[in-house]
């Protein structure tokens, strides 16, 4: 049931150039996508029923099956397209992005497929494995010293330093700065297709969706269309324990190890959005819970995955939702991007 959800998104997108009636007695019935794009987003959702025997269910969106291995290549894709139809990016030319690695990846499916050169720009606390999969991509990759940051822990100082560095390049070389913290795009993106696959996938009986916040574009894209959808969704916030600036709490420390999430301030596309609930995960929470995803889900993860997994699991086992709650979350990036 689950994977029907993937295999249906290219049944109607075969079915227009190949299917019953062919547009024209010379295209072949074969079954194939157009590019790597059509290859983003439709997602399988899984049910975790062996790691969480319950109360309540707990469905997790596969993320990490997306080309660039993370839900940002639907953010990648949207930013793209809107930037190239509203006339700021024109063909060919140079896109350039501060990233932690999944949105880098994203940008490099994307751009190679748009043929747009692009620069990431990135903290060298990230992974570089990232780097190297970027490169991998036709990615030039530009890596920015850490400011109080150790390699795996990157700070909002970090981040901040990456940020200015990408606007200089963007400015010398005359690219589009994608600026993926200020970018409404990419909300959209998962307004229009995650919240909805979420929402046809569970039926329309999904009851909270429990995310963590880089930009917030999954979380308010996401909670923004269950809401229009149903307004008794509940939408909760996942944080690092010992940085939670959402739930209004003082940081006690933006060293973490949940990358791509937590920067110990509140991100621009969270402005005008209010979380029903915060969550809170320890590093040795997300760490332990990575662990049991692998050993007995199958699944290897990031741990902004795991961590919205145990914060999922925390929530249906508070007694605040239903005893047969269906919980969403989102498996944000694949495991391999971080050995
Ligand atoms: C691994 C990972 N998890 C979660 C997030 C947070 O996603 P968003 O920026 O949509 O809030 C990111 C963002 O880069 C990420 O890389």
């Amino acid at each position: 049931m689950a994977w029907a959800s993937r295999p249906s998104f290219r049944r109607s997108h075969f079915a227009e150039r190949s299917g019953g009636t062919p547009r024209s007695s010379n295209m072949s019935a074969t079954m194939h996508a157009a590019s790597v794009l059509d290859l983003i987003g439709s997602t399988p959702l899984i049910e975790l029923s062996r790691i969480h025997r319950g109360p309540g269910r707990i469905l997790a969106k596969c993320e990490f099956l997306n080309p660039g291995g993370s839900m940002k290549d639907r953010a990648a894709l949207r930013i793209i397209r809107d930037a190239e139809s509203s006339g700021r990016l024109a063909p060919a030319q140079t896109v350039v992005e501060m990233t932690s690695g999944n949105m880098g990846a994203g940008l490099a499916v994307v751009c190679a497929a748009t043929d747009h050169p692009f620069v990431a720009v990135m903290s060298r606390g990230n992974s570089p494995a990232r780097a190297r999969q970027m490169e991998a991509l036709g990615a030039e990759v530009v890596l920015v010293e850490q400011v109080d940051g150790s390699p795996g822990r990157v700070t909002g100082r970090d981040l901040e330093a990456a940020v200015q560095r990408a606007s200089a390049l963007a400015a010398e070389r005359s690219a589009f700065n994608v600026d993926q913290f200020n970018n409404p795009s990419g909300v959209r993106a998962h307004e229009a297709t995650t919240g909805r696959e979420i929402w046809g996938q569970c039926g329309g009986a999904v009851e909270a969706f429990v995310c963590a916040v880089g930009t917030g574009a999954s979380l308010v894209g996401v909670g923004t269309h269950l809401r229009s959808r149903s307004k008794d969704v509940r939408i909760y916030a996942v944080e690092p324990a010992t940085s939670r600036p959402l739930a209004g709490l003082p940081v006690a420390s933006a060293r973490h190890v949940l990358q791509g999430t937590g920067y110990g301030a509140i991100p621009p596309l969270w402005q005008g959005f209010a979380v029903d609930g915060h969550l809170a995960v320890t590093d040795d929470e997300a760490i332990a819970c990575q662990r049991d995803l692998g050993r007995l889900e199958g699944l290897f993860v990031g741990l902004s995955s795991a961590a919205n997994v145990c914060a999922s699991m925390k929530l249906a086992m508070s007694g605040a939702l239903g005893p047969s709650a269906m919980v969403a979350t989102l498996l944000c990036d694949t495991g391999l991007k971080y050995v």
